[in-house]
């Protein structure tokens, strides 16, 4: 089936049309950036922009950088306040006209293809896919089932949340070399290999690029992996658990 699959970002919100059985991209991806301040009203008319773009009806998948429960965004790590207490998926159809948004964690959904497709193909057990950007998300999988909203990234240091000190955007923020915000993220790990014990690691997001510079500061007990398909995994694994959504109703 095909499904627009949209990756909403701090920076860009970027949609490509999508084959889910395959994860193959079946457009060139389009993206806008974000807009500023990046509350609810002008986010849904960038996403309608968008949408008209690729002159889209049906199905969409949408990945966006918070905790969704049933639809409705429930946290404000890096987005406006605003959003809290959205019903994202209404927002955007309502913006949209003949649409069915089906909207998930960002993390989550690039896990959710990575799973399914990527690096995270074929592994058991307990897997955690973790993106670095401007914050730090993570997606959780059991058995390649996702349990979903783990917000890793939020966990304390120092009162704060620890993606202030260990994601791309502190290593940006404070300057900091490859190998000394290799060690901060390593903290990171080592916190969730005594409370989590994961037997799988997935890296995704920019900084994900630069890992074979970066995986001889890392130490951990779980195997470490780099995601697949770095830039595209929010927009595929959008797509996809559109279709899982789908297929679920019909059972
Ligand atoms: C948010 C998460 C999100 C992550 C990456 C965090 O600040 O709380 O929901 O997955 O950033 O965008």
């Amino acid at each position: 089936m095909k499904v627009l699959g949209i990756d909403i970002g701090g920076s860009g919100i970027k949609g490509a049309i999508v084959n889910t059985e395959n994860g193959e991209l079946l457009t060139e991806k389009h993206r806008i950036p974000t807009p500023r301040p990046a509350t609810p009203e002008l986010m849904s008319e960038t996403v309608r922009e968008l949408v008209d773009f690729f002159d889209w009806k049906g199905v969409i998948g949408c990945s966006f950088p918070a905790v969704i429960l049933d639809g409705k965004c429930m946290s404000a790590g890096n987005i406006s306040d605003e959003w809290i207490g959205t019903q994202v998926d209404e927002l955007f159809e309502n913006a949209c006209e003949n649409t069915k948004f089906h909207v998930g964690n960002d993390a989550d959904l690039a896990g959710v293809a990575e799973m399914r497709l990527g690096a995270g193909k074929g592994l058991n057990g307990k897997v955690i896919m973790i993106t670095i950007g401007t914050g730090i998300g993570s997606g959780m999988f059991y058995n390649a089932e996702l349990i979903p909203n783990t917000e890793l990234g939020h966990v304390l240091k120092d009162g704060k949340s620890i993606e202030k000190y260990a994601a791309d955007s502190a290593r940006e923020r404070e300057n900091l070399s490859l190998k000394k915000w290799a060690k901060r993220f390593n903290f990171f790990l080592n916190y969730m290999d005594r409370v989590l014990v994961p037997n799988h690691y997935i890296l995704g997001g920019g900084i994900s690029k630069y890992f074979d510079d970066f995986e001889k500061y890392l130490s951990s007990n779980a195997s470490i992996k780099v995601a697949q398909f770095r830039n595209n995994a929010g927009i595929i694994g959008a797509a996809m658990f559109a279709q899982d959504a789908i297929n679920k109703q019909q059972h």
